[in-house]
């Protein structure tokens, strides 16, 4: 296939609805990992030009940078530490509306206003997580979290 993405605008859901099957074709029939998450962060970085887009996976109980688009991170976290670490932690979602607000929100940049971290499971257990971080306040909702659930769904870590 062509490796073009096709870019629209639109309500987010638009967006979303437009850029998932075309992640969808990129991902699958590819079984590396490492080439679907950084496929899968540079689409999303293109399509929604947020600060930053990438994955942490979890290596030897700490959270390792992996593939990303953006400027340059942290490259490990602890369990429990920042926004990554406690979305690890509590296995869960976490949407933050202003970083500042978020007791040991870890600033890789200073640009970073708000974000979203959602885990990634193989059965229960946490493998990695994605975390978005934007430029403006209050840039994600359960829209959001909605889709993105469904992108790292399909991501295959065996
Ligand atoms: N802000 C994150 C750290 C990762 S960077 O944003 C890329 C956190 O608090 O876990």
């Amino acid at each position: 296939m062509a490796e073009d993405l096709l870019l629209i605008e639109g309500t987010k859901e638009e967006q979303y609805e437009a850029l998932l099957p075309q992640i969808k074709a990129l991902i699958e029939g590819e079984e590396d990992l490492v080439a679907n998450l950084a496929n899968i962060a540079a689409s999303l970085k293109q399509q929604f030009r947020w600060l930053w887009v990438g994955f942490y996976l979890v290596r030897n109980d700490e959270l390792v940078l992996g593939p990303f688009q953006g400027p340059v991170a942290c490259t490990r976290i602890q369990k429990g530490r920042g926004v990554c670490g406690k979305s690890w932690e509590l296995a869960s979602t976490i949407l933050v509306p202003d970083v500042e607000k978020f007791p040991g929100h870890i600033a890789c940049s200073s640009l970073s206003k708000s974000e979203i971290v959602l885990p990634l499971f193989v059965n229960e257990r946490v493998m990695g997580v994605l975390d978005i971080d934007s430029e403006h306040l209050d840039s994600f909702d359960t829209t959001d979290q909605r889709f993105l659930k469904e992108i790292v769904s399909w991501i295959n870590f065996t």
